[in-house]
């Protein structure tokens, strides 16, 4: 196929469009230089393909929503594979295939698929232009759909093919929806093969494939494939992490500001922690936002600096809203793509969640007309936003330093409903590490399958980890070798529900609760109490001005119960079991510890709870000459009577 207006020399480059272009036949060939016009021109053509809806310019100035197929709503784990020559070195979590098979396979499927249609050539960084810490990536697709969300997602245009230069190196992505249109036939609004659909990693060759899918990580293939999959694998073979995590500096009245990483599961609140606004209480700390959702830590002068690969959020938006998350929807005030939510009359864009009071009526997200007593959610429970990260109220100073930001502390957490603490610290490094490694998490509708489920979700990596979860587990430790000033490690969970099924503790901005505690932590500042899982915060070890929370709703959200522990650690045997001799030693070791310190409590660990005072009496008229030890002795008695009561 004739090649005009080839904007690089590189030969590797040229090479691989031309032969991906003689495989799927496309109609003809555009390179993507990722400025506005481009941009501009191709939500123009969306809209005229009916893929886009136009928003009303004067609320969501130049932004659109797109519908996709009801079959194509999410991250398909079932269809996500890890081709390694080795099916040992895919390990026990990940789907394997043979890399010669699975090329094979996917080249009958790429033959022809994109006739009628013209193939993009996207060049685009994750990172920082030009950074030593970022990675080149060339995305070859037949959606535009996917060029508008990659030039939102990250660094993407003519620039990158100056900084490949000839012989640079870059992760060839290939990406097809696997809709070709034969002569004549029509083109649908969100073209898809959910049948054939494939997500195959090579991360020994660092290639990705991935046909069938137009959605999210399916389909941005910088984001989860090679930011995560891909860039796990060279994290392991180079010496650094590729990480699900948010980062965010959060900064002090005296104007310190304390980095930290977290690792939540899909749509488990790494948006709502990278943008928390603190309660109002909190005079003068403030949330700055690096990154929501992926986090790449190198060590330098023995300390984890992290950088943010991405440019923008592709963010959950039900229940984001003013008072969960006010600056993830201001980031989405204008400039920004809607997926699968639900169209206002006037032309904006709904969400469940999003406001108070439901509007009366709605085009749902499958363009049918929504009341709301229809029975049917108005957006779908993984529709999502696509807005610059550059909007986000908070975004940080530092955000785009290509050194990356010091990280002093990591925090993993997941969504369980029992039986989970809300916030505890680990001894150690190796520890720290097995908490992460054995966290679970009830399943989201970020990924297709049942939601709700409880499985083990490692480091909330088990859908990203790009080779051998257990050498990823010795990966973490070795690193912990490597560093002299290594981030101190924290489990959260902010979903422990009542017997009624409501939440026990609210959550979003309150969250800051913890986390200023957990910087305390760090700087030697505040306290903690040894329990079976790990340093635990006392009540007052927390700021609780402007919430209502008492000491024992406090003391009951952090109690262990002691056989549903041992429950614990015996099913976390099992669950190591998988990894064989990938499994490093140091994790029965700790398994071990953790036997031994329940075996060593009662039947539930709780915190003490401080003794309340006495009330004060104010009808007994003042004794002159009561000693100090009549009083603690008559204050003891009617300490005993009220606790016989
Ligand atoms: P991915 O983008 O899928 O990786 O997910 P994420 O972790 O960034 O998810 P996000 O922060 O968008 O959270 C998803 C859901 O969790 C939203 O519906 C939030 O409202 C909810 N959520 C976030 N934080 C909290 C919290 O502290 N408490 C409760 N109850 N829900 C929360
Ligand atoms: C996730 O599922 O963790 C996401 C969304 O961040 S997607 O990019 O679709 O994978
Ligand atoms: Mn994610």
């Amino acid at each position: 196929m004739k090649m005009n207006n080839v904007p690089t020399k590189n030969k590797a480059v040229i090479a691989w469009v031309q032969q991906v272009a003689s495989l799927c036949e496309p109609n003809d060939i555009y390179w993507c230089d990722g400025s506005d016009e481009e941009y501009a021109r191709l939500c123009e053509t969306l809209v005229e393909k009916g893929t886009f809806i136009k928003l009303n310019e004067k609320k969501r100035p130049n932004s659109f929503l797109a519908r996709s197929n009801p079959k194509d709503v999410a991250r398909v784990e079932a269809r996500t594979f890890i081709c390694s020559e080795d099916k040992e070195n895919a390990g026990p979590t990940n789907n394997w295939e043979n890399p010669k098979k699975m090329k094979k396979k996917l080249t009958k499927l790429f033959k022809g698929c994109m006739h009628g249609r013209t193939m993009y050539v996207i060049p685009f960084s994750m990172g920082p232009l030009g950074s030593d810490i970022a990675q080149i990536g060339i995305e070859i697709t037949d959606s535009p759909y996917v060029v508008c969300n990659m030039k939102i997602m990250t660094r993407m245009g003519k620039k990158v093919w100056d900084v490949l230069g000839d012989k640079g190196f870059f992760v060839p992505c290939l990406h097809s929806v696997g809709y070709p249109l034969e002569a004549g036939q029509k083109d649908v609004a969100w073209p898809c093969n959910p049948e054939n659909t494939y997500i195959a990693h090579f991360p020994e060759t660092r290639e990705i494939i991935s046909f069938g899918s137009g959605y999210g990580g399916n389909a941005l293939l910088g984001k989860k494939c090679l930011a995560l999959r891909i860039a796990t694998k060279m994290a392991k073979d180079e010496g650094w992490l590729a990480e699900h995590m948010l980062i965010s500096g959060i900064e002090a009245p005296d104007g310190t500001k304390t980095y930290i990483a977290a690792a939540f599961p899909s749509a488990c609140g790494k948006t709502n922690l990278a943008m928390l606004i603190p309660p109002k209480s909190f005079k003068g700390w403030k949330v700055w936002t690096v990154g929501d959702d992926i986090a790449w830590l190198k060590p330098k002068n023995g300390r984890l600096y992290a950088i943010n690969p991405e440019a923008g959020f592709f963010g959950v938006a039900p229940g984001t809203s003013a008072k969960t998350n006010k600056n993830a929807l201001d980031s989405c005030k204008a400039n920004t793509i809607f997926t699968n939510v639900a169209l206002t009359d006037d032309g904006d864009v709904w969400w469940e969640g999003m406001t108070d009071t439901t509007p009366k009526h709605l085009i749902d997200w499958q363009g049918n007309d929504w009341t709301p007593d229809c029975g049917r959610p108005a957006a779908h429970p993984n529709s999502r936003f696509t807005a610059p990260a550059s909007q986000c109220p908070t975004i940080d100073s530092d955000w785009e330093n290509p050194e990356g930001v010091p990280i002093s502390a990591m925090i993993f957490g997941g969504r369980l409903a029992t039986n989970a603490p809300l916030a505890y610290q680990a001894f150690n490094w190796a520890h720290g590490v097995f908490l992460a490694a054995t966290v679970g998490s009830e399943k989201t509708a970020a990924s297709e399958g049942k939601t709700g489920e409880i499985r083990r979700d490692p480091f909330a990596m088990l859908p990203f980890c790009g080779y051998n979860m257990g050498d990823y587990f010795s990966h973490w430790l070795e690193m912990g070798r490597k560093l002299k000033y290594m981030p101190q490690i924290f489990r959260v969970n902010w979903f422990r529900k009542d017997e009624k099924g409501n939440f026990i503790w609210p959550g979003f901005g309150e969250n800051m609760r913890v986390i200023k505690w957990i910087v305390e932590r760090v700087q030697n500042k505040a306290g903690a109490l040894e329990s079976p899982l790990g340093m635990m915060p006392n009540y007052d070890d927390l700021t609780w001005s402007g919430l209502d929370f008492s000491e024992k709703q406090f003391n009951d959200l952090m109690a262990v119960d002691k056989v549903q522990g041992l429950n614990e650690a015996l099913s976390v045997v099992e669950y190591f079991k998988q990894f064989k001799k990938h499994l490093p030693p140091e994790f029965m070791n700790e398994v071990a510890l953790l036997f031994l310190r329940l075996v060593r409590t009662g039947n539930v660990w709780t915190l003490p709870m401080k003794e309340s005072k006495p009330p004060v009496k104010k009808k007994t008229p003042a004794k002159k000459t009561v000693s100090k030890k009549e009083t603690t002795k008559k204050t003891a008695v009617k300490k005993v009577a009220v606790k016989k009561k």
